[in-house]
């Protein structure tokens, strides 16, 4: 595939986001209007709004989980910046990180000099039955959908050929999930703000209070063996295996690389993008690894002009726990059949040289699909600014990486970002 480059680069100067979660008494207004507001008080320099010119709006499905279509002028009148051209930008759960590569390819083009780019996504006014329902629609309607599949079924099938080949067991996509709570802990934006001992000491206390036999878990790890506690959702993707259903909210604010310093010290520069497709999972001749995330990480890496190893930290698609071990084998950070040993061992650890998923992930912070990859890039400012509070990662952060993935890898969005 040919390389290409940007024919202008753009930097981010502002990012916030709303906390993710279940909430009853928002709306998706009411949720990117936090998210807006909060990028607005982080632009260094500050923004006069008015500036704007045009917003991207990654967004899967309000049609389905809300009834409401056409949410991106929707949300342009409720941060006021009606009459800008708001565009909806839909990439199933990658809708948000596509959002933010047309917002890069408009500054880009030198069309706009600035522009918000947002995510949005309210699951929970559905029950779980609905919910599921509608992400399949990402799926394949014709071929994969009448066979039964859902989301958590996609991955398991992805999980059972990865155990099969490489030899992972159901214990080491635990480990992923131990790692994602740890770090969501530390996140105050997060659905699940616990590690999973945490949740286990809460549900321990809830037993004694309400006078119910007390469950006797030694550790985590018994906790997570426990059928009752972690239930199989589809084999061998249990509970703690699979992202919640959330609502959530995100905003970036771009702006062409020459004007990024009359808004900050500093920015945070996007040096490399890439975006691939691929088959539905019925149609690939490996579900081990996802083509379209190995295309899009080899354009975003030629345009970048940098490699994997050089990547200090990234956010990546942890939908289930199974997606962020592959994840990190088609970035490169590992050969196939390595992700999972290197989970086990703690390679992908806070604390590790190259840590994944410092927010918590998907997994632990929550995945409002379409808020998702925004979200991703709200973590990385905030790391590489220094800002992460308790689960800021210490040395140089000069290189970034995020991974959003629609479906099981239809499509995969990737950028690099950049501090100098
Ligand atoms: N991880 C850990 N705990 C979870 C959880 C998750 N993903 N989802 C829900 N819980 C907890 C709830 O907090 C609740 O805990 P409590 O009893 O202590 O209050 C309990 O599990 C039951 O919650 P509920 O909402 O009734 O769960 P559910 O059975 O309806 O839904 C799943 C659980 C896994 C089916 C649902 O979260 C799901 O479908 N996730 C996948 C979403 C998805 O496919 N996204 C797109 C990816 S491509």
């Amino acid at each position: 595939m040919a390389s290409h480059k940007l024919a202008r680069r753009a930097a981010i100067v502002g990012a916030g986001m709303s906390r993710f979660g279940a909430f009853a008494d928002m709306t998706t207004r009411d949720l990117f209007v936090e998210a807006f507001c909060e990028m607005h008080h982080s632009v260094d320099k500050g923004l006069d709004p008015e500036d704007i010119e045009a917003l991207y709006i990654g967004n899967y499905s309000s049609d389905l989980f809300e009834g409401q279509g056409h949410t991106a002028p929707i949300m342009a009148d409720w941060v006021g910046l009606v009459p800008r051209p708001a565009t909806r930008v839909e990439g199933a759960c990658a809708s948000g990180g596509v959002a933010l590569r047309e917002g890069l390819i408009a500054i880009a083009s030198g069309l706009y000099d600035i522009v918000l780019v947002g995510g949005i996504e309210k699951m929970t006014n559905l029950p779980t039955e609905r919910v599921t329902d509608s992400l399949a629609t990402a799926g394949d309607v014709l071929y994969e959908i009448p066979a039964g599949f859902t989301f958590p079924g996609f991955y398991a099938a992805m999980a059972t050929a990865y155990m099969d080949r490489y030899g992972a067991t159901p214990e080491t996509f635990m480990q992923v999930g131990l790692k994602n709570h740890d770090n969501g802990s530390l996140n105050e934006k997060a659905q699940f703000g616990a590690t999973i001992g945490q949740i286990m000491e809460r549900k321990i206390a809830s037993a004694q209070r309400k006078g119910r036999p007390v469950p006797s878990w030694s550790d985590e790890k018994a906790f997570l063996h426990d059928e009752r506690a972690n239930p199989v959702i589809a084999w061998p993707m249990r509970l703690f295996d699979c992202s919640p259903i959330s609502d959530g909210a995100a905003a970036v604010l771009l702006v062409a690389e020459e004007l990024a310093r009359s808004f900050s010290d500093d920015p945070l520069y996007i040096i490399g993008s890439g975006q691939g497709s691929a088959p539905a999972l019925h149609d690939r001749p490996d579900v081990t690894t996802i083509g379209s995330a190995r295309v899009a990480a080899q354009q975003a890496y030629q345009m970048a002009g940098v490699s994997a190893q050089d990547i200090k930290l990234a956010e990546v698609h942890d939908c289930f726990t199974i997606a962020e071990i592959i994840a990190t084998e088609d970035l490169g950070f590992f050969p196939a059949g390595e992700g999972y040993r290197a989970a086990e061992e703690g390679r992908t650890a806070r604390t590790a040289p190259r840590p994944i998923n410092t927010s918590g992930g998907l997994k632990s912070k929550g995945h409002p699909v379409g808020a998702s990859g925004v979200g991703q890039v709200v973590e990385i400012w905030e790391q590489m600014r220094g800002s992460a509070g308790a689960r800021q990662v210490g040395g140089d952060l000069d290189l970034g990486l995020t991974h959003n993935v629609g479906a099981t890898g239809q499509t995969c969005v990737v950028h690099i970002y950049e501090r100098r």
